[in-house]
């Protein structure tokens, strides 16, 4: 086999393993493995690219292969996994400017080719260098909100949307002139460019903190077009084909997230909802009424002593504690007593698609007990005791019975139903949508306040004294 044969071998094996890596990553189960496979895939990919390029050029090659290494897996070793968001925006404004590059390199030194595939060419340099220049500076956006460098408060200008439009209008007017004379065409590439960049930063200003995820998600599916377009550019399979894969699976996880969320799609790209990152709780009409019951490790331990089932409810507020391993331990404890426990996930918990799955998964929680909201939620009414471990708006009932919430209509845990609700939290912090929580001042609640670690830890304490 001469070397344009190995290199498509091994272009088909990358797909396959990219494809297979895809479908591992949706179980917890298997998304070690699914890791694993996207990582050979990627080793592949690039060893048989590396295998068509002249000799010259592999000394080059090698050294921002090792640079490009050393910088990921740094980063990747030390990011906090309540700021994974940010990361992956910041790495999808690579992908967007990498896919730009490209299209500009190509524009200035590749080869042109004539007729039907000469404007296939036209067209994926024209459209890559265009949904390129968005993702770059969209996510550079999204990076800038998440970190907190960038106030999260969406910026609404007047007319916004018909100025989006009106220069969506001259993107594409711009690629009829640069269809017409591509050779010439470079000061209309830099033009479209600075219009698309001017989109990314705009659109994404103009979406609210409390839509963050959905928009990094739509960004990821930009990159990977941007990235199909380059394939088409380059002629190279495998990159149309994991750019099509990558596109297509950051749209559908837009569309579950905003799904599960309760927004429309086009209400997230629109922008204007979100309101800013720590500031007051705005709460519903009327406001919750009542006051909230305070408890102790002792008066839990004793709840628990006496309880049949269990639910436990986890949220964001157990990742900032890292209390999942603790968790995990009392999950043993209780079972060992003959108690049934089992775990409410909720489709956003958290802060990211599955976060709440992966520190389960990283505590050793036996999968089996950890059920997705569908599965638990008509189980409440037959429960004694649910612990929400650092959970709020996924347990708030004013999603369901008050239409003056932001988070009206979102589906959420009917935590309430319960004989007993427990909540860890430290204080009286809202919850992430900013809103109150009726569940608080329920009959059946009491709060436990303080570190979701510590007060797991002190019930720990507190129910192996008591056996
Ligand atoms: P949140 O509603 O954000 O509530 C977390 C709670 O944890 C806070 O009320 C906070 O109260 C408490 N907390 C924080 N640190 C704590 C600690 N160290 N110990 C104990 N408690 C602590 O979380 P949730 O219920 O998981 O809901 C997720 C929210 O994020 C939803 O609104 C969802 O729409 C949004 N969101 C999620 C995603 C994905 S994909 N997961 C995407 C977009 C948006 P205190 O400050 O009083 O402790």
């Amino acid at each position: 086999m001469d070397l344009d044969g190995l290199s498509t071998a091994a272009y088909i094996a990358a797909s396959a393993l990219f494809i297979r890596s895809l479908g591992g990553l949706s179980n917890p189960e298997t998304a070690r493995t699914g890791n694993v496979q996207g990582m050979i895939g990627m080793a592949l990919a690039v060893g048989a690219t590396a295998l068509l390029l002249p000799a010259a050029a592999l000394p080059l090659l090698a050294v921002v292969v090792i640079v490009g290494l050393a910088i990921g897996g740094t980063l990747a070793q030390r990011v906090a996994m309540t700021s994974m968001p940010q990361l992956v925006a910041i790495l999808h404004s690579f992908v967007g400017l990498a896919a730009a590059l490209v299209g500009f390199a190509s524009q200035l030194g590749g080869e042109r080719p004539t007729g039907p595939e000469g404007i296939i060419h036209s067209v994926a340099l024209y459209a890559g260098i265009f949904i390129g220049a968005i993702t770059f500076t969209g996510s550079v956006v999204a990076w800038g909100k998440l970190e907190g460098k960038i106030s999260s408060k969406p910026l609404t200008l007047p007319g916004r949307h018909m100025l989006n439009l009106g220069l969506v209008i001259t993107v594409l007017v711009l690629g009829v002139v640069y269809a017409m004379n591509p050779e010439h065409g470079l000061p209309v590439l830099l033009a479209m460019s600075a219009i698309g960049g001017f989109l990314g930063w705009h659109m994404v200003m103009a979406i609210g903190g409390a839509d963050m995820p959905v928009v990094v998600s739509m960004l990821n599916s930009y990159s990977g077009w941007a990235a199909a377009a380059d394939g088409f550019l380059l002629q190279n399979d495998l990159l149309i084909v994991t750019g099509a894969l990558v596109g297509s699976s950051g749209a559908i996880l837009s569309y579950i997230m905003c799904k599960a969320m309760a927004r429309s799609f086009s209400s997230v790209i629109l922008g204007g909802f979100g309101a800013e990152e720590g500031a007051a709780p705005a709460p519903p009409a009327g406001g919750p009424v009542g006051e909230a019951v305070a408890t102790d490790v002792d008066t839990l331990v004793k709840e628990l002593a006496a309880a049949g089932s269990v639910i436990i409810v986890p949220g964001y507020g157990m990742a900032v504690a890292q209390a999942q391993h603790p968790v995990n331990t009392l999950t043993k404890l209780l079972r060992a007593r003959g108690i049934d426990v089992r775990f409410a996930i909720h489709p956003v918990a958290g802060r990211l698609p599955g976060h709440m799955n992966v520190l389960l998964a990283e505590a050793n929680l036996p999968y089996d007990l950890v059920l997705e909201m569908d599965e638990i939620n008509d189980d409440f009414p037959e429960t004694d005791v649910v612990l929400v471990i650092g959970a709020n708006d996924i347990v708030n009932p004013g999603a369901l019975d008050d239409p003056s919430s932001p988070i009206y209509g979102m589906p959420v845990l009917h935590a309430w139903e319960a004989a007993r609700v427990v909540v860890f939290k430290r204080g009286k912090g809202a919850g992430y949508a900013g809103v109150e929580n009726p569940l608080f001042v329920r009959d059946c609640t009491r709060m436990l306040y303080g570190d979701a670690k510590k007060s797991v830890d002190a019930l720990l304490a507190g129910l192996s004294a008591e056996s």
